[in-house]
């Protein structure tokens, strides 16, 4: 079986070099161990994702951190004490050693603690760091269920070396904020599970604005796409007016409750696709605390695609 709680099993195929679909607090990640360049490789193959693009490196605490990074800024400790666990991912000049299957060949590495008892459990029995992107086909929505995980890369897995383990729905259900600290002062490279203004005010309001070329993949214009069409209106009022015009649409309007909206978003996109719903009018929420992220991600969606 493919889809499993046995953390043991997980242990197995880790250590074994198979690739093992992860539970976190935002999204499912695809895992292999991060020091071992053949594993880190068929996450680039099973996912459909360019080999350029870096991965983060999930680490069991912030004690592993000096194998991974060579320097540690006093900023990013302070922001690690409170964050970590949890959905905070920093950007550091990378160790002598780690690959460059899991860097892209930058000379930076990303890194995070992830705030999940299965995947804490995995870490701490591993040992070892664990390279994961989330487990969805390049450009798709992330996952936030193990269904999430098998219905995209469930025949892409080898049910004998791979494992995709069940820890139930991810209880945030947008991915990490990523928080470049190579730069001085700091940058966010993609909004997420925690709230910038939380990030800005830990760090004594010192943060960069996120303009500029970015370099993170989840920047790219048009990611985490659902193949039905997303619309953006303001308001519920635009939002009726909208779908009374367009046919074989529906809303997506959780904007009182931006904790629903998060756990609920990829979800609620993936569900639109699989009843073959034509166009999902989604309501954009305020942007404050986690509504950045899903503003991002709302836009990102509906944003033009490649052919
Ligand atoms: O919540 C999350 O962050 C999830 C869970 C599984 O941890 N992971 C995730 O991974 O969203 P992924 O690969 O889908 O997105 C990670 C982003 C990519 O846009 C990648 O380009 C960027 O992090 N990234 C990784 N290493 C980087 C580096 N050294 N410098 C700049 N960006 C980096
Ligand atoms: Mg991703």
């Amino acid at each position: 079986m493919l889809i499993s709680t046995d953390v043991d099993r997980a242990v197995e195929v880790i250590r074994a070099g198979g690739l093992v679909a992860i539970p976190t607090e935002t999204v499912y990640g695809l895992a292999a161990d991060a020091t071992n360049a053949a594993a880190v490789k068929r996450i680039f193959e099973v996912k459909g994702r360019p080999v350029d693009h870096p991965l983060i490196v999930h680490l069991a605490s912030a004690d592993q951190i000096d194998g991974w990074a060579s320097s540690v800024p006093p900023t990013a400790r302070r922001l690690i004490e409170v964050a970590w666990p949890g959905p905070l991912t920093i950007i550091l000049p990378r160790a002598d050693g780690v690959l460059d299957e899991v860097t892209g060949s930058l000379d930076t590495v990303a890194l995070r603690v992830p705030a999940h008892p299965s995947a804490s459990e995995l870490l701490e029995r591993v040992g070892v760091g664990l390279a994961a992107p989330s487990a969805n086909r390049f450009g798709a929505v992330s996952p936030t269920s193990a269904e999430h995980v098998f219905h995209d890369l469930g025949d892409r897995l080898d049910p004998a070396r791979d494992l995709i383990l069940d820890g139930g729905s991810c209880p945030i259900g947008v991915e990490s904020t990523i928080v470049d600290f190579v730069n001085d002062p700091p940058q966010v490279l993609r909004a997420g599970g925690v709230p910038v203004e939380d990030i800005r005010r830990l760090l004594d309001g010192v943060l960069a604005n996120a303009s500029g070329p970015s370099r993170a993949s989840g920047m790219l214009a048009s990611h985490y796409a659902p193949s039905c069409e997303v619309r953006l209106v303001d308001d519920a009022d635009d939002a009726f007016a909208r779908r009374a015009r367009t046919p074989n649409s529906e809303i997506l309007d959780l904007t009182d409750d931006l904790v629903a909206y998060a756990h609920d978003l990829y979800a609620r996109l993936r569900d639109a696709d699989a009843r073959g719903v034509g166009t999902v009018i989604a309501v954009m929420p305020a942007p404050n605390g986690l509504g950045h992220a899903i503003r991002d991600r709302l836009l990102k969606a509906a944003a033009p695609r490649p052919d």
